[in-house]
């Protein structure tokens, strides 16, 4: 049934499964492994990992439930959401959802490119010994453009088909394949010889580095966009919701699933670097420069599987194709958030806003494409500070100024009072001031990151 306030080229889900797919294939993607796995090799490892799960629990958790609440309460795009709730002052927040999804698609698309190029070249056996050297030829410049405006292609032709043929089906599909690959890979991993070392460095904290300023950071930033909270695109797929199923437990399962799959991918890349020394080549523990660190899981990889010779090739190319499918169903959801904005916001059709955001997102893609510290910079500023910045915006619309009604909404299909009591506290008097603090720790690393890219 549609709402009342539905638009007519709005749509919804057709079960529930589908909406936990669709929405476990916007949190599980590149952040699971491009990111996870070069974050928290830069960030101490298992220190990272901990802080990690403490952020996914205590922050990620409460504010994707915001944002599932939100949607299915307003049943409109995250850009009339937020001024339907807190009224027209709220709508430079919308502005930041749309932005943020515009932002990020511009560079996530860029390095699903070179998944999709990493895949084809594994089938034909076309990666060379020299991962580095290859990573920086296909990488940027035109071979990137190139991979880079396909991605986008197949995205567009997704997202105009519609909420229940394309996100719903092409999610049904692919996330449980990008499971089966990624188990099959980690216990390969379990059987290399000095994989322990791997799983100490990934699983043993030290002490002293979980109040590292900079390790908190990045384990905020990485929760926020590994779950796809802080821009709109969680409440986009809400928004979708017919069925008053409990909120909570769907931010539980999707959040649990995304940790679940980093943990595991984890799993696969640590042993890898110990049982073939590639931990100095990725700079772990130590600081890293920005050129090689956005390449690590593409430079370190291939090496690691070309050493079992044939076999290695299909597992090369197994890996990637799940990694582009994993990036696919996320940056379905990051062009949903335009594209939700602007066929509530100007009537348009979804054919007209796909194919339009989506065109100019290609071209807003193109400095990532030739330069990799532009890249890195649009990720730690759109990708870590401004999802952020929404993910705090969002806990203060919710918990000040539309409290009620979202407890309301919470009520449906949540029987739990104290469960809901629980959440409206941590959305109100946890959240806001850790968020806060964070987003104050995360200003050096982009200052940092805009300082590479000018190269002063
Ligand atoms: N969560 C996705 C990933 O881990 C990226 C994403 C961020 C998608 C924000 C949507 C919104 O790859």
């Amino acid at each position: 049934m549609q709402s009342p306030t539905a638009s007519p080229h709005r749509g919804s889900w057709g079960t529930r499964l589908g909406f936990i797919l669709a929405a476990v294939g916007s949190a599980v993607g590149l952040g699971n492994m491009w990111r996870f796995s070069y974050v928290a090799a830069e960030g101490g490892g298992a220190a990272f990992v901990l802080l990690y799960l403490v952020f996914v629990a205590l922050i990620g958790i409460p504010v994707m439930t915001s944002e599932l609440i939100v949607g299915r309460m307003t049943q409109v795009s995250p850009l009339k959401a937020v001024t339907k709730l807190g009224g027209s002052g709220w709508a430079p927040l919308g502005w930041l959802f749309v932005f943020c999804g515009f932002g990020i698609l511009s560079y996530y698309s860029v390095i699903a490119g070179w998944t999709m190029r990493f895949a084809i070249d594994g089938i034909r056996g076309a990666i060379p010994q020299d991962t580095a050297g290859y990573f920086n030829a296909v990488g940027t410049r035109m071979p990137a453009v190139v991979t880079h405006v396909v991605f986008m292609a197949i995205t567009i032709f997704i997202v105009i088909r519609g909420v229940k043929r394309g996100l719903e089906s092409a999610a049904l599909i692919l996330m449980p394949l990008l499971f089966l690959l990624l188990v099959g890979l980690a216990i390969w991993s379990a059987t290399l010889a000095d994989g322990g070392a791997g799983y100490a460095y990934y699983l043993k904290p030290r002490i002293n580095e979980l109040l590292d300023k900079q390790i908190i950071t990045d384990a905020a930033g990485q929760a926020f966009f590994s779950l796809s909270l802080g821009m709109g695109a969680m409440m986009t797929y809400a928004s979708y919701l017919q069925d008053k199923q409990s909120l909570g437990r769907e931010a539980v399962t999707i959040a649990l699933t995304d940790f679940g799959i980093a943990f595991v991918a984890g799993l696969v890349v640590f042993p890898m670097i110990f049982h073939f020394g590639l931990g100095e080549a990725i700079g772990l523990g130590g600081t890293l420069n920005t050129d090689n660190t956005v390449g690590t899981l593409f430079i370190t990889i291939p090496p690691a599987l070309q050493s079992l010779g044939r076999v290695g090739n299909v597992i090369i190319t197994a890996f990637f194709v799940m990694l582009f499918f994993a990036a696919l169903t996320s940056a379905i959801s990051l062009l949903e958030v335009v594209v939700a904005a602007a066929i509530d916001g100007w009537g348009w059709t979804r054919f007209k806003a796909a194919l339009l955001s989506g065109s100019l997102i290609i071209v807003a893609g193109l400095p990532s494409a030739y330069n990799l510290n532009f890249l890195a910079m649009a990720d730690k500023l759109v990708g870590t500070f401004m999802l952020m910045l929404g993910g705090l915006f969002t806990a203060i619309l919710v918990g000040y100024y539309a409290l009620p009604q979202a407890e309301a909404e919470l009520a449906m299909g949540m029987g739990t009072a104290s469960l809901r009591k629980a959440w409206a506290n941590i959305i109100r008097f946890l959240v806001p001031p850790v968020l806060f603090v964070v987003l104050i720790f995360a200003v050096p690393s982009v200052i940092a990151a805009v300082r590479a890219l000018l190269g002063v």
